[in-house]
């Protein structure tokens, strides 16, 4: 039987010249991260495949169908909690892999090709965590996307045709979830695997590059059974460790997504809190320096390095910049995701809308298995303006900021760097006081310009979810804090406007 398969498919003498491969210097547990990385990148597979069977995606529904999979799938909460923390893990054994390689100068020649093509896959799994993070509609999902959307916009030239493009339309809604779900799980998976499958053949063809020597490799090792048994023990603990996670942190759901519940201060995923930092250590003259020219580097110094290392040596000993140049810059992106997580941290103690999920780790403790119909969860967390006994004493200028404004142009007024423009010193804020009013009651699309930087992103239309009373007090604030000093409006100017 076995000559029969053999002859009709070859695939006999494939996997004996597989198994049989030779391994340069020996087995070395240095060489796991990549065949890792594959194990991850399956376990993400079959559990994104199951989650598109429950998961809806539309503005009313995204949100709904993922808290139906906590609640009502049979192992809803953990298969959820296997794709987050499987993200985690792709990022950091594809991270590990990468410095690996990195390390021992095995992206020189002949390997120029398969390297590129493993930072090409780096960019887009992350890219993969960015599309996924919308899809659940949560609070966090809506405004960290915003963040991330506004950034892309502010791109020169391109910028406009992203943001359209991603979000489709004006504000996020229906079509945006649309689109990050036909490049979640359609899209960029297929480009995944066709590149795995290049990395992979253009492996086979140069074979494993060994230890970082010059001198070609004296001792062998066996792939089968030597270096299979190390990558199946790693990819033992690995799944341990993802799995174990998953059960004992399952994965957070908060409050719905509710573009006007302005006081909530998003966090991105971990893995794009460096580049979150980033954002706030420039002004915003400067937006383009964290938003597209510093990550515009870090991917061309990636992509070209093979060309752009001249020196053809692969051993430590003869390349004396390799080892402290890469923890320089290791070291920089953890500092740099250090000081985003306490900002990120700080701001989110100071908000007094809580982080507390619906479902998930943090969650009150009898969340999923408590079966309440979804109409009551929302009904339990109201958002600011909720009426009631909340709407009977009218707040002052500073609070409505605080609680509607802030979270996008941030506390102080100033803005974020490509996402939300500065209120403070804006001579748009302090001009005219009627397009203010405009501004505020209508919402604004669009590319602006404010002190020379531009900004290409969306404001709410505040008309209705603020009364005229509320929008004449928040705009009297915004034109007199922060060195701002313009006239103040009133009641009547707000409703002379409508
Ligand atoms: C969801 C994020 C978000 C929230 C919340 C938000 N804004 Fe904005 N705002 C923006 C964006 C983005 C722009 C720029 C729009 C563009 O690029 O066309 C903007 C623009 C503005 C402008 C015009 C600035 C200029 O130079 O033209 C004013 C004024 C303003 N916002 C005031 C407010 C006030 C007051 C509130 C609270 C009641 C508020 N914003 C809430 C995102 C937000």
């Amino acid at each position: 039987m076995i000559d029969w398969l053999e002859s009709r498919t070859g695939l006999v003498t494939a996997t004996r010249n597989f198994l049989t491969e030779d391994v340069p210097g020996g087995a070395s547990y240095w060489y796991v991260f990549g065949s890792a990385t594959l194990i991850v990148l399956a376990i993400q597979i079959l559990t994104g495949i199951i989650l598109t069977f429950y998961y809806s995606p539309s503005g009313i529904t995204a949100w709904e169908s993922t808290l139906f999979i906590y609640r009502h799938v049979v192992w809803g909460p953990f298969l959820i909690s296997l794709h987050y923390w499987g993200a985690s893990a792709m990022i950091v054994l594809m991270s590990m892999h990468l410095l690996q390689v990195l390390l021992f100068g095995a992206y020189k020649k002949p390997r120029e090709i398969q390297w590129v093509v493993g930072v090409l896959l780096f960019f887009i799994v992350l890219s993969m965590g960015l599309t996924g993070y919308l899809l659940p509609w949560d609070l966090n999902a809506y405004f960290a996307t915003q963040v991330a959307i506004n950034i892309a916009a502010s791109v020169p030239v391109i910028g406009p045709f992203i943001y359209h493009f991603l979000s489709d339309g004006s504000t996020l809604g229906t079509l945006t979830i649309g689109r990050f779900y036909g490049l979640h799980v359609w899209a960029t998976p297929v480009a995944i695997l066709g590149l795995v499958g290049l990395h992979l053949f253009i492996f086979k063809h140069n074979g494993s590059a060994g230890p970082p020597s010059d001198e070609p490799a004296k001792t062998f090792g066996r792939f089968y059974p030597n270096q299979i048994f190390m990558e199946a023990l790693t990819a033992l603990v690995i799944v341990v460790i993802v799995v174990v996670l998953a059960i004992v942190m399952p994965a957070p759901l908060l409050a719905k997504a509710d573009p006007n519940n302005a006081q909530f201060i998003p966090a991105p995923a971990w893995y794009f809190y460096a580049l979150y930092g980033l954002l706030r250590m420039f002004p915003q003259n400067l937006s383009l320096v964290p938003t597209v020219i510093l990550p515009g580097l870090f991917t061309m110094v990636l992509l070209l390095l093979p060309w752009l290392d001249r020196n053809p040596s692969r051993a430590l000993a003869r390349r004396p910049y390799a080892i402290p140049l890469t923890i320089l810059t290791v070291g920089a992106i953890i500092a740099i995701t250090w000081y985003s997580a306490k900002v990120i941290g700080a701001e989110q103690a100071a908000s007094p809308v809580g982080q507390t999920p619906v479902v998930g780790y943090g969650a009150p403790a009898n969340a999923v298995a408590n079966v309440v119909p979804v109409v009551n969860v929302m009904a339990a967390t109201p958002g600011p303006g909720a009426g009631g006994a909340a709407a009977a004493a009218m707040p002052s200028g500073d609070q409505i900021f605080a609680q509607n404004c802030a979270s996008c142009h941030q506390a102080k007024g100033q803005g974020l760097p490509g996402a939300f423009p500065p209120i403070a010193g804006n001579p748009m804020v302090t001009g005219d006081p009627a397009k203010v009013i405009k501004t505020v009651e209508n919402g604004l699309t669009g590319q602006i310009s404010v002190n020379g930087a531009s900004f290409n992103g969306a404001m709410p239309a505040w008309k209705g979810k603020l009364s005229p009373a509320e929008i004449a007090a928040v705009i009297t604030y915004i034109r007199t804090s922060w060195g701002n000093h313009a006239s103040p409006v009133t009641e009547a100017q707000v409703k002379a406007t409508r």
